[in-house]
């Protein structure tokens, strides 16, 4: 492929095994549609054992990035010649850059697009409370990093398997406060926000039930979950009078800098992209 080919139409995508249902391609299309950009955003379906290769093969035929998702987001680490700081604290990648120097450039936007979802769809206040995390997989690790980023003064993290909630307090520190699944409820005393991390509630998945009863309605709740996009959680949590913010927006934030990076734009989270996502 000539240089200037891949000059002139920068390609990115997203990486993963399966990819289908990734909703990535569509966001980025509907972006490079609006600013009218002439660049390509694909779908890759990788399997673990290519990943390497992949990686060595698409800067030369023109890809400028791409998202990882999973299985990849943590194996990508190692393969990767610069990691930052919060991609090395969370353990995964989801944006890389395949830089003209060569080397490979790998960043965590996931605990960015969390904050910035919470902060341009409610009226939040991360210092003004205890946080309580449910679940202790790789969503939780990126919620806690950029809970802390942000100034929560303590993390309340409760998951079904106390060492997995055990592991997150030894890597991220004393502010984690760990608390049994079973009595998950009793943590939510005096809590600002209330995170749900876990499965639970989405769509094909038991609802999650935790008892709301010791939650103030002054807490901002909100589920990392956006299929569907109002949970149980939220819906009882909404009638309580608490703000509540889906999950869908996570989404959405988290692709912005990769998509900046890539093809030169920052793009606009708003209405009409969220509208879009949500649209067949
Ligand atoms: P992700 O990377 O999306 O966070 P994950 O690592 O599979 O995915 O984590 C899923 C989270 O949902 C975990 O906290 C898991 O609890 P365990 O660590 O005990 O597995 C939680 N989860 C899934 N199903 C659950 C259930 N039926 N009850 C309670 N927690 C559940």
């Amino acid at each position: 492929m000539s240089d200037k080919v891949s000059d002139k139409i920068p390609l990115a995508g997203v990486i993963g095994a399966p990819i289908s249902h990734s909703q990535s391609p569509k966001l980025h299309g509907y972006w490079l549609n609006r600013y009218g950009i002439k660049g390509h955003y694909v779908p890759l379906h990788v399997e673990q054992s290519d990943l390497k290769d992949v990686l060595q093969t698409l800067p030369k035929m023109g890809f400028v990035g791409a998202n990882v998702t999973i299985p990849h987001k943590e194996t990508v680490l190692s393969l990767a010649d610069i990691v930052t700081d919060r991609a090395a604290l969370i353990g995964a990648a989801n944006t890389l850059i395949f830089r003209p120097d060569g080397k490979l450039y790998a960043d965590n936007t996931d605990g960015y697009g969390f904050v910035e979802n919470l902060r341009s769809n409610a009226n939040w206040d991360p210092k003004s409370g205890p946080a309580a995390v449910l679940g202790a997989g790789g969503a939780a690790r990126a919620v806690i990093a950029s809970l802390l980023e942000v100034g929560v003064p303590e993390i309340r993290l409760s998951n079904r398997t106390r060492t997995r909630s055990d592991v997150l307090r030894s890597e991220f520190g004393t502010k984690i406060v760990v608390c049994e699944w079973v009595n998950a409820a009793d943590m939510l005393d005096g809590v600002a926000t209330l995170i749900n991390t876990t499965s639970l509630g989405m769509a094909g998945q038991p609802e999650l039930k935790l008892s709301l009863d010791r939650l103030s309605s002054k807490a901002v709740v909100t589920d990392i979950v956006y299929t569907p996009l109002r949970t149980g959680l939220l819906k009882r949590a909404a009638e309580m009078g608490c703000q509540t913010v889906d999950g869908l927006g996570m989404l959405l934030h988290q692709a912005a800098p990769g998509f900046e990076r890539w093809f030169g734009q920052r793009p606009d989270v708003d209405e009409a992209t969220r509208n879009f996502i949500l649209s067949a």
